[in-house]
């Protein structure tokens, strides 16, 4: 899709991965429409892109947002929460929240976007996931099953999304307030961080070119095809070498 004059609505736009995707949609003449709860750092992504700030809780009226976007021919559903620590001691609530932001959030999104683009025969979805929902990773078994749950969803709506492109976004670690906001940050040197920019740029070329599936940085699909093929031997290397 040109993404000249196409009207995006992107989520989780206030900060990190969203505010750096308006940016470069922006960039190529996107009109924006920009959700996100912080309404003053959401007005100072929209003062930079020239798009319209639409403030509010994601998971509290998602048919709110979508009236007040108006119609749309690119979604980018990227707003997403974390949380990191054992299972068992997860706070009361927490659990529920992650579904209701990562996955819940995002499928309303679709259901009430969709059938205005399929009557278009226009339209692009993007989804921003985790190569977390493609792997799962050690205490963080909530947050990695919303991302394979979104992954699922995109897998299977292509079906059914004629004239619709849809794509899934696996980002590894990106360098966003998101590890601080989880209540652990990220302290490995390695995988080192990519700057949110780099995702940004993947999505949008994403939408320009038709892709189904990007990995970021791009080597994150050699792990996610092992687990795929070889799932035994890559539980054994991720024993020996994930986060102990
Ligand atoms: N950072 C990483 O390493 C990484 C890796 C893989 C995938 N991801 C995914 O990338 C996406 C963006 O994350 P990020 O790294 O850019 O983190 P971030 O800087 O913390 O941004 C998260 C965004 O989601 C919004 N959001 C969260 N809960 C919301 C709610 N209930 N209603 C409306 N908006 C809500 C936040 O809005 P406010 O700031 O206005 O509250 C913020 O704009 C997430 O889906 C995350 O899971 C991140």
């Amino acid at each position: 899709m040109d993404l000249a004059g196409a009207r995006v609505l992107v989520t989780g736009a206030s900060s990190g991965i969203g505010a750096a995707t308006a940016e470069a949609m922006a960039r190529r003449g996107a009109r924006l429409a920009l959700a996100g709860r912080d309404a003053a750092r959401l007005a100072g992504v929209a003062e930079r892109t020239g798009g319209r700030a639409l403030p509010g809780d994601l998971t509290a009226d998602a048919a709110d947002l979508a009236a007040r976007a108006g119609p749309v021919d690119v979604l980018v559903a990227n707003a997403g929460e974390g949380w990191s620590g054992p299972l068992t001691v997860m706070p009361d609530g927490t659990l529920e929240r992650l579904v209701a932001v990562n996955l819940t959030a995002p499928m309303r999104l679709t259901r009430l976007l969709l059938p205005a683009m399929a009557e278009r025969g226009r339209g692009h979805l993007v989804y921003v996931a985790s190569i977390a929902g493609a792997l799962g990773v050690r205490e963080e078994a909530v947050y990695a099953a919303t991302k394979a749950g979104l992954l699922a969803f995109a897998e299977s709506l292509r079906y059914e999304a004629r004239g619709v492109g849809v794509t899934v976004v696996l980002p590894g670690v990106v360098d966003t307030p998101f590890f601080e906001r989880r209540g652990r940050p990220y302290t490995r040197s390695r995988p080192a961080p990519v700057p949110p920019e780099r995702v940004a740029a993947a999505v949008v070329a994403a939408v320009e070119r038709g892709r189904a599936e990007v990995y970021v940085p791009g080597w994150l699909r050699v792990p996610a095809r092992l687990r795929g093929a070889a799932p035994g031997t890559f539980r054994a290397l991720a024993r020996r070498f994930g986060r102990p």
